[in-house]
């Protein structure tokens, strides 16, 4: 399968059947998810294999209950080992320089002053497991196998289950498997609906 191929053909599964993922499988997604681009090589990103069936459905409880979940054989915990304490960093710390560019001086203040340091890289950090994911799925394409990146998560309670230290975060759930069921029709928008080449006005003028 093409890298193409699996781009276009992959969908959100939320049926498996009960067949397991072999575990040679599951270390190659590990080394796909270790390829993946990081803002500055950090590489925050942090992996757990859950396959016990009471942590599963624990883990989909933590979910908003989104019990299908729990039937995946494999769940992959998408955490991020969180950045510092950001009012401990000098001013010139590159990930504070990188921060206060992209959010501006003032809200980057504002997150400063927040007592809960841990909060505030949850937010700031939320993106940080999304790229290796995505390689893991879209190789789990060419097995066969598809899954589902799950954000409707409680982000404490799913890491009081993994038994993860303060600094690291579960952000995603993906849940993994041979999918029992076709996809559902999905409507994709147009490509000029979204993009635009050199400046947005050029080709979408006074729309929004
Ligand atoms: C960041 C993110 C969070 C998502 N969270 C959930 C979720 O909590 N529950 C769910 O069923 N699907 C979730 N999805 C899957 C989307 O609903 C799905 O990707 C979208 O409907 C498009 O369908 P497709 O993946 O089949 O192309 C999430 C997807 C992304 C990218």
């Amino acid at each position: 399968m093409t890298v193409q191929e699996a781009i276009l053909l992959r969908r959100s599964a939320r049926s498996y059947e009960k067949r397991d993922i072999a575990p040679e499988i599951i270390e190659e997604l590990l080394r796909m998810a270790q390829a993946a681009p990081s803002g500055g090589n950090s590489q925050q990103h942090v992996f757990g294999i859950v396959r016990d069936s009471e942590r599963r459905t624990a883990l989909a409880r933590a979910a908003g209950g989104q019990m299908w979940i729990a039937s995946a054989p494999v769940l992959i915990a998408c955490c991020a080992r969180l950045d510092e304490d950001w009012r401990t960093l000098p001013e010139d710390d590159f990930g504070l320089r990188v921060n206060r560019l992209r959010f501006g001086a003032g809200f980057l203040q504002h997150l400063l002053a927040y007592p809960n340091w841990q909060e505030t890289a949850v937010f700031v950090d939320d993106a940080v497991p999304l790229i290796p994911a995505e390689h893991m799925v879209l190789a789990a394409k060419a097995h066969g196998i598809e899954g589902c990146i799950v954000g409707l998560l409680d982000v404490q309670a799913a890491s009081r289950i993994l038994e993860l230290p303060e600094n690291i975060r579960c952000l995603y759930l993906l849940p993994l498997g041979y999918p029992a069921k076709k996809p559902g029709e999905k409507t994709v928008k147009s490509l000029e609906e979204l993009s635009f080449y050199e400046t947005y006005q050029t080709e979408h003028r006074g729309r929004t």
